[in-house]
């Protein structure tokens, strides 16, 4: 099977098939070794990673990633974004970048924004996050973290648990998550719900429960997929106030949870994961932190041909 990731940018978790992604996890797991071997088979190439919107880990795991590959790393990380927003000047820039990098990740406030840079680039370009649209690599680092925690992906329940309107990682690990044989459960405030498109075309290969009550659903999922409430993606504070601190995962909560179940969480958490589940058996989202980082070195690898 032809899966070459050479020169292809990763832009939407929905351009890929379920073998492809599987594919990047099997390649994410033979980085393990590397990570204390330490390697050279990206030296003499350079990642540029232009966030135009706040990171730690995504961009700080992009690098950590390229460098450990023996590979060199430029780029900016700025939190304000008012006076790069016109899609003219992502062109612009991505023009610019390509003549100093290999390959660009990219993270944009504007819905669209990496599609439009890939068009304008003739370097790979990964998407870090668009808005609340999509964040793929995200998407796939939670599989490799399903995969490597609970065995394997098919036969789960998965419950999407708090922002499912404005969180972009919840819209591209459902899209990943229904090429599996799951059963999926969107837990959120009617405000929050899952995007109308995202509910819809998922149905179509997978059974999806939607609920606004997260006691009704704990006993059966496998996996708890817990969100933060996407504070700077609201028009209007007043409607933040009204469902802020909704859902809130305690210890007490872990005592209806299945046995083997796990808690997972992109991070940041603000309030949604109490400091005291940490020590439980459930709590994953520090390893899946760490899945990331294998994840990353794997796409990175593939895309710029070092592995096939
Ligand atoms: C997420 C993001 O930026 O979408 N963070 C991440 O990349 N791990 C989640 C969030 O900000 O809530």
């Amino acid at each position: 099977m032809d899966h070459s990731f050479k020169g292809k940018d990763i832009i939407s978790i929905k351009d890929f098939t379920r073998e492809e992604i599987e594919h990047v996890l099997d390649a994410a797991e033979t980085m393990e070794p590397i990570l204390s071997s330490g390697s050279e088979m990206l030296g003499g190439m350079v990642l540029a990673t232009l966030f135009f919107e706040p990171s730690t880990r995504t961009r700080l795991s992009f690098e950590s990633a390229m460098l450990r590959l023996g590979g060199a790393v430029i780029g900016f990380a700025e939190p304000k974004t008012s006076s790069v927003e016109k899609g003219e000047t992502i062109a612009d820039t991505v023009r610019v970048v390509e003549n100093y990098a290999d390959i660009i990740v990219m993270r944009h406030s504007l819905e669209g924004a990496a599609r439009l840079a890939a068009e304008f680039s003739s370097v790979p370009v990964v998407n870090a996050g668009t808005g609340a649209e999509e964040h793929p690599t995200q998407a796939m680092l939670d599989m490799l973290t399903i995969r490597k925690e609970l065995g394997r992906i098919d036969g789960l329940n998965i419950g999407l648990i708090g922002d499912l309107r404005y969180g972009r990682t919840v819209h591209s690990l459902a899209y990943g998550l229904s090429l599996f044989d799951v059963k999926l459960f969107f837990v959120s405030p009617e405000v929050l719900k899952m995007r109308q498109e995202v509910v819809e075309d998922v149905r179509r290969r997978v059974q999806v429960n939607e609920t606004g009550q997260l006691e009704s659903v704990l006993p059966v999922l496998d996996v708890l997929y817990v969100t933060r409430i996407q504070k700077e993606r609201f028009a209007d504070p007043a409607e933040y106030a009204k469902v802020r601190g909704v859902y809130r995962i305690t210890r007490e909560t872990t005592k209806s949870m299945k046995e083997e179940a796990i808690i997972m969480h992109p991070l940041p958490r603000v309030d949604e994961i109490s400091a005291d589940v940490d020590e439980t058996r459930h709590a994953r989202y520090f390893q899946q932190a760490r899945y990331g980082l294998l994840l990353r070195m794997a796409l990175l690898a593939l895309v710029l041909g070092a592995i096939d």
